[in-house]
């Protein structure tokens, strides 16, 4: 694994090794609305800008990856007043980025399949994604209409297409194939996954890029999700001792 020291002053102690790439399962945004006999959008609404909070502290501290969990395939199954809301931050954050993070280094990067999204959201997310193409930051990866099993059976597709086109033999098909017909594509796998709400799920998130992953399960909902929380997160990822399959 790359060891990246951190950047800007945080909470964290000098000593520790940051994770080259963390995952977060932005998990509990419905039962924080529920506490406060509020409506599930509100949830969202708030858990959208502990997103913007998170998003920036970790590209402050010097995590080179983050992939957030947004929107998954099976989140299409909620109920329609639901779905809009949460189209209605995405396009609001999307504006909002371009509008005003233009002298950013972060380079936005959507996993997941676009098509079942709007015209004009796909649009934006095409937008940012070529204006922060080149960019040296954070890599942040949005995943929207992404499933894991989704992006597997896509990676197989591929690769099938490739044999019978002959480009490919199937001698040569190791796990290096498979992980380059994946979204992240070029990408470290995820050193942590955190996950709030105190779920022990994985819910259909880089199952294949998760093989070797640190789990952080965290008993807060995620719009109260802190920095001292992703701190606290990077903290135990520290206490792992990881033998990636060996002693
Ligand atoms: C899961 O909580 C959360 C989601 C399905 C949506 C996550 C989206 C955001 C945090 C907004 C992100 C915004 C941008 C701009 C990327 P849940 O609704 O399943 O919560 P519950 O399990 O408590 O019901």
């Amino acid at each position: 694994m790359a060891v990246f020291r951190k950047k800007k002053s945080s909470g964290l102690s000098s000593e520790l090794v940051l994770p080259e790439h963390i995952g977060i399962i932005m998990d509990g945004n419905g039962r924080w609305a529920k506490k406060r006999l509020l409506p599930r959008s509100a949830g969202h609404s708030a858990g959208a800008k502990v997103f913007r909070t998170i998003t920036r502290y970790c590209s402050d501290i010097g995590i080179k990856y983050l992939t957030v969990y947004a929107f998954s395939t099976e989140n299409w199954r909620r109920p329609k007043d639901e779905i809009d809301s949460l189209m209605k931050l995405f396009k609001d954050y999307l504006e909002e980025a371009l509008r005003d993070f233009k002298d950013d280094s972060i380079v936005v990067r959507f996993i997941g399949d676009k098509a079942p999204f709007s015209d004009d959201l796909r649009q934006l997310m095409l937008e940012n994604e070529e204006s922060s193409r080149d960019r040296d930051g954070m890599v942040l990866n949005i995943a929207m209409n992404y499933g894991s099993r989704d992006e597997l059976v896509r990676a197989v597709k591929t690769i099938s297409q490739e044999v019978r086109d002959g480009k490919l033999s199937v001698d040569d098909i190791d796990e290096a194939t498979v992980s380059s017909r994946l979204y992240t594509a070029g990408q470290p796998d995820p050193d942590l996954i955190i996950r709030p709400s105190g779920e022990y799920r994985i819910s259909n998130f880089m199952l294949w890029q998760a093989a070797y992953t640190e789990f952080v399960i965290m008993n807060k909902l995620w719009p109260d999700f802190t920095k001292d929380d992703l701190d606290e997160a990077i903290r135990l990822f520290n206490s792992r001792n990881r033998r990636f399959g060996g002693v």
